[in-house]
């Protein structure tokens, strides 16, 4: 019988977990949900729609959510990233975006061998149960240099320092916050990034799972 395979990832920002789980879906064909971009969305939302931003809009949004949506650029900016922040401490947003996840994690489309999420609370909420479990991360310097130079590919005036700044502020908020805060979980296996090139870094998870899978 085929193996179905489950992925969860939690990181901090811009700790290259993206990058990972995208070359980890391709190889093993699973489908990938990149979760912050649906909290980045909805931090648009909140943006967009200013005083008209209540729970039914976001409610009826999500519903209609393809992932195709989530694939716009515009999400990558920063202040959306902040916006992000702020209402993914809310619980009844969380509770929202929670369905859209389970969906994906645990009914992906036949044509793919499993599924592969990744954002801040994977691993110890919406799959407790994966049958991988990874805490990706980096140092905060590495961290905001990799996010800089993304950025700079869409707003030329951007400036390290107010990146590694916005960087600090959300880890302190996703970190301390009172609901889903990001944690590594004990069964989750560590991965630092800091001196790893990308494909170093793959081949490392790769050895992992593949040790897993052949057994
Ligand atoms: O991963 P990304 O940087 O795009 O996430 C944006 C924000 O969304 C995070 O800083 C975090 O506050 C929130 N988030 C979350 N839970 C997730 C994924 C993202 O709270 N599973």
């Amino acid at each position: 019988m085929k193996k179905i395979i489950q992925v969860a990832i939690d990181s901090p920002a811009a700790a290259g977990a993206g990058t990972q789980a995208k070359l980890i879906a391709e190889h093993y064909n699973l489908l990938y949900l990149d979760t912050g971009k649906i909290y980045r969305y909805i931090g648009n939302l909140k943006i967009k729609y200013k005083k008209k931003f209540n729970y039914s809009l976001v409610r009826q949004k999500i519903k209609n959510l393809n992932v195709h949506d989530l694939q716009k650029k515009n999400l990558l900016k920063d202040n959306i990233a902040t916006q992000a922040s702020i209402i993914a401490k809310d619980k009844n947003i969380r509770k929202i975006v929670h369905k859209f996840q389970i969906e994906c994690a645990y009914n992906p489309p036949k044509n793919f061998h499993g599924s592969i999420l990744d954002g801040r609370d994977i691993t110890s909420v919406i799959m407790k149960n994966a049958m991988f479990k990874f805490f990706i991360t980096a140092n905060v310097k590495t961290r905001a240099i990799r996010r800089f130079k993304e950025l700079k590919s869409i707003n030329k005036n951007i400036k390290f320092l107010d990146v590694l700044k916005s960087i600090k502020k959300r880890d302190k908020s996703d970190y301390s916050r009172a609901i889903s805060p990001l944690r590594k979980t004990k069964d989750s296996i560590l991965i630092n990034t800091t001196n790893l090139t990308k494909r170093s870094c793959f081949l490392k998870i790769k050895k992992i799972m593949d040790k897993k899978l052949h057994r």
